[in-house]
C-alpha cells in the first residue's frame, strides 16, 4: 500500500514528493512519471519510480497496486480528459484504496472554459464510486510571477479587469496534497484550494513595480485586443481563447477565492503574492 503520485516529474508533482517524504517514509512513496531520466533525482531521494506516460494503459496499469492512495495530476495534452478517464479506470480496476485530483476552485461551479475538463474528470471519479478526495486548485502564484521578464518590459496585460485572483504559492497547493494523502479523514472530500488574500492585476503591477523600482502598471483590454497580443506572443491559437476566457472568469469572481481550506489544510497562512514576486525577482 503506497503513495502514489502521477505526473511526479512536473513542478507541482516535484513539490508533492518534496512534502509528502518530509511526513512519511519515502519506502511508503511510489512516483509515476514518463521519463526515467527526468525522474533520477526522485528516485535519488529513495522514492520507487514506476515509468508510465498517460497515454499508455499497459504500462499504468502496473503502476497502481491493490490499496494504494493515488494522487491523479491534471495532465496537460488536449486528450487530457480521456487520459484522465483511462487511469481513473485503470485505477478502479487495480483496487487503489483512494483518488485524490487536482481540479479547478469552484468543482462543478467552475464555468470557464479551462475548467470544463476537471469539472467532467470529477464526474468520472464520481461514476467509478472510488473513494475521492477533491483538490480543487486556484490560480499558482506562479502563473504571473513566471512572467516577469516580460511584464518588467512591455508591462502587465491582461482583461481581467478589476477582478481579484485568489492565487497561492505552487508550494501550499502542493503541501495541502501531501496532508491530504498521508493523512485520515479526506475520503469523499471536496477542498476549495485559493490563497488567503487575493488581489488585483493592479496591486499586482504596483508590487512589482515597487519591488523592482521600475515602471510597472497593468494595461487592461478589450478581450479581442488580449486575444491578438496573445496569439502575437506566440500562445498557440487553439489556447489562446482559453486564457482570454479565464481573465473574463476572474472579472466575474471566479478565482476570487472560497475560503480557508488552504491555509487551514497546510496549518499556516499560505504564500502571499508580494513574496513570490521577490523570489522571482532574486532568481
Ligand atoms: N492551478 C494553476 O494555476 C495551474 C497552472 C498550470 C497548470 N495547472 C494544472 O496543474 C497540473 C500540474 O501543474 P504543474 O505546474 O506541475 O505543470 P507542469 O510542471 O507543466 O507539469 C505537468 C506534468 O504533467 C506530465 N504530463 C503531461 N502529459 C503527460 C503524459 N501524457 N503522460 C505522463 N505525464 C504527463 C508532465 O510530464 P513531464 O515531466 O515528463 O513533462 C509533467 O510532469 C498541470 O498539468 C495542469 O493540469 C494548474
Amino acid at each position: 500500500m503506497s503513495i502514489v503520485v502521477t505526473a511526479a516529474t512536473g513542478h507541482l508533482g516535484n513539490l508533492v514528493i518534496d512534502e509528502l517524504l518530509q511526513r512519511v517514509p519515502a519506502d511508503q512513496v511510489v512516483a509515476v512519471a514518463r521519463n526515467a531520466e527526468k525522474a533520477a533525482p526522485i528516485a535519488d531521494r529513495g522514492v520507487e519510480v514506476r515509468i508510465a506516460d498517460y497515454n499508455d494503459p499497459a504500462a499504468l496499469a502496473k503502476a497502481f497496486g491493490a490499496g494504494d492512495t493515488v494522487l491523479l495530476i491534471s495532465g496537460l495534452e488536449p486528450n487530457r480528459l480521456d487520459q484522465h478517464k483511462s487511469i481513473i479506470a485503470i485505477a478502479k480496476d487495480a483496487g487503489v484504496a483512494r483518488i485524490a485530483y487536482t481540479g479547478a476552485l469552484g468543482g462543478p461551479e467552475a464555468d470557464f472554459d479551462l475548467a470544463a475538463d476537471h469539472r467532467a474528470t470529477e464526474q468520472a471519479i464520481l461514476d467509478s464510486g472510488l473513494p475521492y478526495t477533491f483538490l480543487r486548485n486556484g490560480w499558482y502564484n506562479e502563473v504571473y510571477t513566471d512572467q516577469i521578464a516580460v511584464q518588467l518590459e512591455h508591462g502587465v496585460v491582461g482583461s481581467a479587469g478589476d477582478g481579484r485572483i485568489g492565487s497561492a504559492a505552487r508550494r501550499d497547493y502542493a503541501a495541502a496534497a501531501a496532508v491530504v494523502l498521508a493523512g485520515d479523514g479526506h475520503e469523499k472530500k471536496a477542498y476549495e484550494l485559493n490563497g488567503d488574500v487575493a488581489w488585483t492585476l493592479t496591486e499586482y503591477a504596483a508590487e512589482l513595480a515597487r519591488q523592482s523600482g521600475k515602471n510597472v502598471a497593468y494595461n487592461n483590454v478589450p478581450a479581442e485586443t488580449h486575444l491578438q497580443i496573445l496569439i502575437g506572443a506566440g500562445v498557440p491559437e487553439t489556447f489562446a481563447p482559453i486564457l482570454v476566457d479565464v481573465d473574463a472568469a476572474i472579472a466575474r469572481g471566479r478565482l476570487a477565492g472560497r475560503g480557508s481550506d488552504l491555509s487551514r489544510l497546510i496549518g499556516r497562512p499560505t504564500t502571499p503574492i508580494a513574496d513570490s514576486i521577490a523570489a522571482a525577482l532574486t532568481d
